[in-house]
């Protein structure tokens, strides 16, 4: 299953869809849920088959709403300070939060909840409580979508709120990059190509969605 509306059908029933970005920037794939819907089996899948970071990447708006920093502005320390990585112009890196209600905020439950809520809070950002619900530092890495979404950056971050948007769930998604245990690198295209057929879950490429938000 490779089509835009595989890749929303999924998100309308809380299900997967494995994002490759583009072999011009990182050159990953990404395992995508839509936030809301993240259970604890869904976390020990994305540390289990993906391996990397587990991330909550929230729209613009919900961010703003938040108050919420990114990383780089907010970190003063002259390691904090760079933004010279080698695939963009700047990461979309915020705060670690956890959800008030875990107790260490990395086991399965734990990270479930605080993706869910995020998810639940972004639903309707301002009448949501931020700060009485989540605090930081915690285990599950925000990330800031850039203002004007793919326009401005073509990230697994917008792609995946602009994901969200197509399927009409709330802008909050997690992402968690497909890492390779043989070669100690991302798992390739075809790899992750693979992994989706013997699942059955969807691919989708990055191109395929700024095509779509742009015919729009
Ligand atoms: C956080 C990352 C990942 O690459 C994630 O896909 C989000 O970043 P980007 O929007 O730059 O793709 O760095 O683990
Ligand atoms: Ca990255
Ligand atoms: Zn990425």
């Amino acid at each position: 299953r490779e089509t835009l509306d595989d890749a929303i059908e999924a998100f309308g029933h809380g299900e997967p869809v494995l994002v490759h970005d583009d072999a011009d920037r990182e050159n990953e794939v990404d395992l995508v849920y839509p936030a809301h819907a993240v259970t604890p089996s869904d976390v020990a899948r994305m540390r289990n088959d993906a391996g990397g970071l587990i991330c909550v990447a929230l729209s613009h708006d919900v961010a703003e709403t938040f108050d919420l920093p990114f990383l780089h502005d907010a970190v003063d320390h002259p390691a904090g300070r760079t933004t010279d990585i080698q695939y963009d112009d700047r990461s979309s890196f915020s705060l670690t939060v956890n959800h008030r209600e875990t107790f260490t905020g990395v086991v399965d439950n734990d990270r479930a909840r605080t993706i869910a809520e995020l998810g639940a809070a972004a639903r309707n950002p301002a009448a949501a409580d931020f700060a009485g619900e989540f605090d930081t530092p915690g285990h599950v890495h925000l990330l800031r979508a850039a203002p004007g979404l793919l326009d401005d950056r073509q990230g697994h971050t917008e792609l995946g709120i602009a994901l969200a948007d197509l399927a009409d769930v709330p802008p909050a998604v997690v992402v968690c990059e497909m890492l390779d245990d043989e070669t100690g690198g991302a798992l390739s295209r075809s790899s992750a190509k693979s992994y989706a057929r013997d699942t059955d879950s969807v691919f989708l490429n990055g191109s395929t969605v700024l095509e779509a938000v742009r015919a729009d």
